[in-house]
C-alpha cells in the first residue's frame, strides 16, 4: 500500500537496452531482444503474483520501422514466436492479450497470429497484458481526438474515452530501463500523472525482483495529482 493507500495497479514498461546488453557480449544485436523476449516472458509468468490488473509493454514504436530491414523482421519474428510458443500458458494463466497501436500494419501472417491470440484469451479475467504493436503516443492521441470529433466535443473526457487504453485502469507507474530517461512516445497522454522510475539495469537483465523493487518504491510515494 502506497502512503496514499493506493497500490499499483496499471504498470506500464519501456523494455530498452537489448542492444547494448548484446554489444556487451560481442553478441548479435538479434540475441539481445531474444532474450528480451525471455525477460517478458519471467514477467508475464509472476504477472499474478504483483496482482497487476495491467501491464503494458513497448514491444514495437511506430518509430522502430526505421531500424534496418533485417533487425525489423528479427523482431517481427520473434514476437510471433513469443505467441506460437507461450499462449498456451499465457491463456491458461488467465492473461488477457491486448494489443495498443495500429498493430495492422503488420505482415498478414503476423496479424492473423495476434488475432487468434486475441480471440483464445478475451474471456480472461486476470492480468490484461497490453502490448504495444506499431504504438506511438502522437498516432494514438490524434486517432482518439479525431474519433471524439466525430462523435460532437473534444474535451479531456472524450479523447481519454477513444484512447487504445481506454478499457485498462489508469495508468500508475512507468518503468525504464537501461538507464536512458524519456518517454519516447510512449503513453503521452496516461502518464500526465503516473509515477515514473528509470533503473541502469538492461532489459535482458530485468527480473520479477526487479519489477518487485520498482512497486516496492511506487508504495512509498504520495501522488498528489496537482492538489495538496
Ligand atoms: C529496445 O532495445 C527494445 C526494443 C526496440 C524492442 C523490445 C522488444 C522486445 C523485448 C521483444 C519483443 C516483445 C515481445 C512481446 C515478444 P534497443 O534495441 O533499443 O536496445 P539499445 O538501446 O541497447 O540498442
Amino acid at each position: 500500500m502506497g502512503e496514499d493507500g493506493t497500490k499499483a495497479r496499471h504498470v506500464a514498461i519501456i523494455m530498452d537496452g537489448n542492444g547494448r546488453w548484446a554489444k556487451k557480449r560481442h553478441l548479435p544485436r538479434a540475441l539481445g531482444h531474444q532474450r528480451g523476449v525471455e525477460a517478458v516472458r519471467r514477467l508475464v509468468r509472476g504477472a499474478r503474483d504483483f496482482e497487476l490488473e495491467a501491464l503494458t509493454i513497448y514491444a514495437f514504436s511506430t518509430e522502430n520501422w526505421r531500424r534496418p530491414d533485417e533487425e525489423v523482421s528479427d523482431l517481427m519474428a520473434l514476437m510471433k514466436r513469443f505467441i506460437l510458443s507461450d499462449l498456451d500458458e499465457m491463456a491458461e494463466n488467465g492473461i488477457r492479450l491486448k494489443i495498443i497501436g495500429d498493430y495492422k500494419a503488420f505482415r498478414p501472417d503476423v496479424v492473423e497470429l495476434i488475432e487468434g491470440a486475441l480471440s483464445r484469451t478475451a474471456a480472461n479475467t486476470g492480468t490484461i497484458l497490453a502490448v504495444a504493436l506499431n504504438y506511438g503516443a502522437h498516432d494514438e492521441i490524434a486517432r482518439a481526438a479525431t474519433k471524439a470529433a466525430a462523435k460532437g466535443a473534444i474535451t479531456p473526457e472524450t479523447i481519454a474515452a477513444e484512447l487504445d487504453t481506454a478499457d485498462l485502469p489508469p495508468l500508475d507507474l512507468l518503468i525504464r530501463t537501461s538507464g536512458e530517461e524519456r518517454l519516447s512516445n510512449f503513453l503521452l497522454w496516461q502518464a500526465a500523472y503516473c509515477e515514473l522510475y528509470f533503473t541502469e539495469t538492461l532489459w535482458p537483465d530485468f527480473t520479477a525482483d526487479h519489477l518487485a523493487q520498482a512497486l516496492e518504491s511506487f508504495t512509498r510515494r504520495e501522488r498528489r495529482y496537482g492538489g495538496r
